[in-house]
């Protein structure tokens, strides 16, 4: 089971490529720190050497076996807990994390792995969060959204999987998740996502 309580607060952003979450994760640490709260924004893959290697992978023309994919998501994740989210939850800042496992059930159990088995593995270290705020958007708007930073054929191979990626997403419910609707308009989806995280830091 997810391990220690700590001080400080885990902010989740989920969602496909092209949900739009990383811009609500930002504008979310922006108003956070307007109002004086001690707030850090961390992402993965992380930009340490398992995340570099998962970016090297990723622009090969020979991609990884989705196994391998796991390990080093998962040895990322692992550096990511104990270096950056862990200290900063002792200290009793609130962090703000673009992706954390939820995107390894939804992207590598697309390809197969199973779902339960890859929450397990990363439930058995990961930090538990106190709130996963999930973009749902179909893959097409997804993907027209980042349309301008991948060629068409990359495009296309891609939606078939997203549209899976998507459903386990969608898939994901309880009172740890929000789902939000990602093609509303950015400040309402913003108002909405502090109608839930205003409550939490009050408690
Ligand atoms: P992303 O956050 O979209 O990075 P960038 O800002 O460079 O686009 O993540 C890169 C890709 O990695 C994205 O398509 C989702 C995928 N991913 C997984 O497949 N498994 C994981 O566990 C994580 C964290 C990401």
């Amino acid at each position: 089971m997810p391990a220690k309580r700590r001080r400080g607060f885990l902010i989740v952003f989920e969602g496909i490529d092209g949900s739009g979450k990383t811009t609500q994760a930002k504008a979310l640490l922006r108003r956070l720190r307007r109002r004086g709260l001690k707030a850090v924004f961390f992402r993965e893959p992380t930009r340490g050497r398992w995340g570099r290697e998962i970016k090297r992978q990723a622009a090969r023309a020979d991609s990884l076996m989705p196994e391998q994919e796991l390990e080093l998501f998962v040895k990322d994740r692992r550096e990511n807990v104990v270096k950056n989210l862990d200290p900063a939850l002792a200290a009793g800042k609130i962090v703000v994390l673009d992706r954390y496992y939820f995107s390894t059930i939804a992207y590598q159990g697309a390809k197969g792995i199973d779902p339960k088995r890859i929450r397990r593995m990363n439930e058995s270290f990961a930090v538990r969060p106190d709130l996963v705020i999930i973009l749902d958007v179909d893959a097409a708007g997804g993907l027209a959204r980042i349309a301008n930073r991948k060629t068409r054929d990359e495009l296309f191979e891609r939606e078939d999987y997203l549209v899976r990626v998507a459903r386990i997403f969608a898939g994901f419910q309880g009172p740890l998740f929000v789902h939000l609707d990602g093609r509303s308009d950015k400040r309402a989806i913003g108002r909405a996502i502090w109608s839930h995280v205003a409550p939490l830091l009050s408690e």
